[in-house]
């Protein structure tokens, strides 16, 4: 890809009758091929670590954002915000904040999403109106939800041009250091971060399996009953994936458990509130 080629359309995968096999690995009865391009883009989804060094095509930022800017946003509020950061210098040394991820580093366009309520104080001061409910966890939220559903916009726009992604939470492991960085204003928080690159195809990734959607999807009202047996199946689908990868073996509850066994398994993020706090929200 160069930085002069097309944007062009819809990259589904070579072999669309696999796409469900491999989103669930064997525990999906089969529907058949996906019904559209769209869907098909979306099921052959996998996080991108390793990146040539081919230039993104020009205008695949405005793109990104044009599409970012499309996702509904709560009350049309737009509590969101995002910062390119294409100087390798600044991607350096936000990749040692975010515990030093070569991919943060070496990607040739580092997106971060910003929970941003700092417009909403300007609107304010603009019209003369009192923001107090800024100071309320529930403005946090919306503005957190406002800010994932624009960066997974951007993402599926991303892999429909044939592009990779990797979302970054480890950009909050050091939010007021993050927020220094990029000269954030009071009332605004990097939520995390998305590398875009053309993905290296000497290196490439694989769709990752999910859990069968006996464990997903409720009818009506929630049930645990299927659970167990599809987490038991899923323990054996992750193995399997990680056996294909050359990766450690170990079972997805084992591993997911572990992942929130703690504060000290929170990468530094159990003090969120506390920085949080001190970027301005609230939290009320
Ligand atoms: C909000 C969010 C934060 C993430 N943070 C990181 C990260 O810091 N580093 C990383 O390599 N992957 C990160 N990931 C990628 C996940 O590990 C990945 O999505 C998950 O393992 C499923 O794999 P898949 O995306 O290939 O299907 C993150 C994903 C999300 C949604």
């Amino acid at each position: 890809m160069n930085a002069n080629a097309p944007l062009n359309v819809l990259a589904a995968d070579a072999n669309p009758a696999t796409s469900l096999e491999q989103r669930y690995g064997a525990a999906m009865p089969s529907l058949g091929a996906a019904p559209n391009a769209v869907i098909e883009s979306l099921l052959g989804h996998r996080t991108v670590r390793a990146f040539s060094d081919s230039p993104l095509p020009e205008g695949t930022l405005e793109w990104l954002v044009a599409s970012a800017q499309s996702a509904a946003t709560s009350s049309n509020l737009q509590c969101w915000s995002v910062v390119a950061v294409q100087d390798p210098q600044r991607r350096a040394r936000l990749s040692v904040l975010a515990n030093n991820q070569a991919h943060v580093r070496d990607c040739p366009l580092l997106l971060i999403w910003i929970a941003d309520l700092s417009r909403l104080d300007r609107a304010g001061e603009k019209t003369g109106i009192a923001t107090a409910g800024n100071q309320y966890l529930e403005m946090f939220l919306v503005a957190a939800v406002d800010a994932a559903l624009a960066a997974q916009n951007a993402t599926a726009a991303a892999e429909s041009l044939g592009l990779g992604t990797c979302y970054i939470g480890a950009m909050r492991n050091h939010p007021e250091k993050v927020a220094q960085e990029l000269g954030l204003p009071s009332d605004a928080f990097a939520i995390f971060g998305l590398c875009v690159g053309v993905p290296d195809e000497t290196r490439p990734a694989s769709v990752k399996p999910r859990l069968a959607q006996s464990a997903i999807l409720h009818h009506e009202q929630y049930r645990v009953e299927n659970e167990p047996a599809a987490v038991v199946d899923y323990d054996q689908v992750m193995r399997g994936f990680q056996r294909s990868q050359n990766m450690k073996e170990v079972d997805w509850s084992a591993q997911s458990a572990e992942r929130v066994s703690g504060p000290g398994s929170l990468s530094g993020r159990d003090r969120l509130v506390s920085a949080l706090r001190a970027l301005g929200f609230g939290l009320e």
